[in-house]
């Protein structure tokens, strides 16, 4: 049986150590299913995201609390089948990380022998730091999310900017201390993820977080124009693909009902 394929270097933990010391900036978007995971993986990204918005952008649900960790790993195994280069991180869904280190540690293996992922994300800082440690020890690289933790939205009282520094910085400084390799911050002011990411060791990753984070991640369908509705204030579209399907789809119609669609050229005599 031949095991070929095309051999690339899949990025570790270790280059993530080495984009913090050499200041490199770099990107992270998320991808929930083969094309997606396929196409970015071109773009040669360091790591991609399957991260439970995909409740909200998949599935349709208001927010990204309803989806499991069954429906998770479907979902991340459609991305690590073609993915070569990038480090595949999922996220733990809610409530994963707020049921104790043991199971925790559970639903993580779970994830990473059913997906051959290489990293969890979960959301938390400071409260999360023994769970965060006790995957560290497991042999597990973690990605932590601070500031706007949408699996917390009901609680947090909506989509909100966070704006408690210390807290913040506070539960930054606990997520790398416990061994996260990198920590996404969401929804914070620029000054207090730039001092977050001036003070702790690993990798910082923005969204809604302001320019001096280490890196950036978006979800893809916000970056390119594919989503519907109010869009946050810290998305920039760079493509607007959801007009240009939407305009697709129709002709592809008209052209049925006029018969100019099969023509010679797409129909065999
Ligand atoms: O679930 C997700 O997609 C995320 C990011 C966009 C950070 O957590």
């Amino acid at each position: 049986m031949s095991t070929q394929r095309e051999s690339f270097h899949r990025t570790t933990v270790r280059d993530f150590a080495r984009l913090k010391q050499s200041r490199t900036k770099f990107v992270m978007l998320t991808a929930y299913d083969a094309l997606w995971g396929q196409l970015l993986d071109e773009c040669e990204l360091p790591a991609i995201l399957v991260g439970d918005s995909l409740a909200m952008v998949v599935q349709g649900h208001e927010n990204t609390i309803p989806v499991t960790l069954d429906e998770m790993i479907y979902h991340a195994r459609l991305v690590t089948r073609v993915v070569r280069r990038a480090m595949v991180v999922v996220d733990i869904p809610f409530p994963g990380c707020f049921t104790g280190t043991d199971s925790a540690l559970k639903q993580a293996a779970k994830i990473l022998k059913q997906t051959k992922a290489q990293a969890v994300k979960l959301e938390g800082g400071a409260e999360q730091a023994e769970v965060i440690a006790g995957l560290v020890k497991a042999g597990i690289p973690v990605m932590a999310h601070v500031g706007l933790r949408p699996q917390s939205v009901h609680q947090l009282g909506g989509y909100l900017v966070q704006r408690a520094g210390d807290q913040l910085l506070r539960d930054a400084t606990a997520a790398a201390d416990a061994g996260a390799f990198a920590v996404v911050l969401e929804c914070i002011p620029r000054d207090i993820a730039g001092a977050i990411t001036r003070q702790v060791a690993i990798p910082t990753i923005g969204i809604g977080a302001g320019p001096e984070c280490d890196g950036q991640i978006l979800v893809t369908q916000d970056l390119l124009g594919l989503t519907s509705g109010r869009i946050p204030k810290f998305v920039r579209p760079y493509a607007q693909l959801r007009g240009q399907v939407v305009d697709a789809v129709r002709r592809f119609q008209q052209d049925v009902q006029s018969a100019e669609f099969p023509g010679p050229e797409e129909t065999f005599e």
